[in-house]
């Protein structure tokens, strides 16, 4: 039998305290040694754009941190957690600041958020710099895990390199040898598509063009499907989201590209945030993501349904991302007890958060500071009358390799 002890009592004598005196009584000597009562409140800096193309996203991830937080009493490690949220529109410049002042004036004690893989990249120095530990909610920029790597930034979300990769062999073999490629031009861009072309190259297929489109406003997506029409490839690839995810995917389907050239994309581009406003146009594209909306385990099932009847609307990717961004910092401050005062602390019980996801199992790798993860092959289709991504192939968990030697 186990007899785990906090401060000297035996966890089963803990038990028949009220709920709070026992949470009083086991944090007593973390709170003296963070500054006693002092120490008050976790404050936990968020960092989203709630403006732009990628709103939306910023608002799922927020929407569902609070989800998860509220499940646990917006409380771990024995301290109460605190939300301070900030706009980074879709510009590192704000978004270096807004980190400013939450961490030089409201002095969190760790952030979480960002979207943007432009927006990632443009605050890594600054948090490497401050060290204050930065949890990633979404911006999947492949460098970070890479040769940008700083011990201060951890993920909660994948690399951009993860869905796309294992996708690429997967269309060789099972929609067409030949693809031509669209996605924003800008790092996130670039990494889905080095991603899925090294993969689709290796098995043997080949790339009959690229386009890369201006980021984040596309402006007129007509001359890119004029382009891709010229091009009369077998299989379109492309990576879009949010605002621009739309953008794209209706024109594909007015000018009658839907179901005539296969779409194949990373996942986000017919995310069900999207999947509404672009209706007919996505039915039939096929994706690669870590999550699907139908996947079948318990806890998706539990946060599919608690999301919806708190939203209003069925979850996404985003929100997963946000959910499991509040389990990693709760499973964070349990770890240490409550204790932010030493970063270092704090980032030596990161590679050992692992948990059951909506995802399915989560696990932060040491070396790329990012999870490892199951990435599901999914199909829109027509379910009961709206279109939902239905997961038609389970690829298997992956670890990014921590450097560019697969794209
Ligand atoms: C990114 O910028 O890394 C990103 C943005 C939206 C969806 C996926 C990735």
């Amino acid at each position: 039998m186990t007899t785990n002890k906090v401060s000297g009592v035996p966890r089963r004598e803990l038990l028949k305290l009220s709920g709070a005196a026992a949470t009083a009584y086991a944090a007593g000597p973390l709170l003296s040694a963070c500054g006693g009562a002092a120490a008050g409140p976790v404050k936990a800096g968020v960092l989203l754009p709630y403006s732009g193309i990628y709103a939306v996203l910023g608002e799922s991830i927020t929407e569902a941190m609070k989800m998860y937080l509220d499940e646990i009493g917006n409380e771990a490690g024995g301290r109460k957690i605190e939300l301070i949220t900030e706009d980074t529109e879709m510009t590192p410049d704000v978004a270096q600041q807004k980190a400013r002042k939450l961490i030089e004036q409201d002095e969190v004690d760790l952030v979480a958020g960002i979207v943007s893989t432009g927006v990632l990249y443009g605050t890594r120095d600054y948090f490497d710099a401050s060290k204050k530990l930065l949890i990633c909610a979404n911006a999947g920029g492949n460098k970070i895990s890479r040769d940008m790597k700083t011990p201060y930034i951890w993920r909660a979300s994948f690399t951009n390199w993860q869905p796309n990769w294992p996708l690429g062999s997967w269309a060789y073999e099972n929609v067409a040898q030949k693809v031509f490629m669209s996605a924003p031009d800008y790092g996130a861009g670039h990494n889905m598509v080095d991603a899925f072309a090294n993969s689709f190259q290796a098995a043997g297929g080949e790339i009959l063009g690229t386009q890369f489109t201006p980021f984040p406003a596309m402006g007129d997506p007509a001359p890119f499907i004029t382009e891709i029409q010229g091009a009369d490839p077998p299989m379109v690839f492309c990576f879009y989201s949010g605002g621009a995810a739309v953008t794209f995917v209706k024109a594909y389907g007015e000018f009658g590209l839907s179901g005539n050239i296969p779409l194949v994309c990373a996942g986000f581009t017919v995310e069900e945030d999207v999947l509404p406003a672009q209706g007919e146009a996505a039915l039939g594209a096929q994706s690669g993501l870590h999550w699907a909306l139908l996947l079948d385990n318990a806890v998706n099932k539990k946060f599919t349904a608690g999301y919806k009847e708190r939203a209003g609307k069925d979850a996404n990717v985003f929100a997963v991302q946000g959910y499991d961004t509040g389990r990693v910092v709760a499973e964070l401050l349990n770890a240490v007890q409550g204790d932010t005062s030493d970063v270092n602390k704090m980032i030596d019980v990161m590679p050992g958060i692992s948990f059951d996801s909506p995802r399915g199992p989560f696990q932060l790798d040491a070396k790329s500071q990012n999870p490892t993860q199951h990435i599901y092959v999914r199909r829109v289709e027509d379910v009961g009358g709206a279109l939902h991504n239905v997961v038609i192939e389970d690829l298997g968990a992956f670890t990014d390799p921590g450097d560019d030697s697969l794209g």
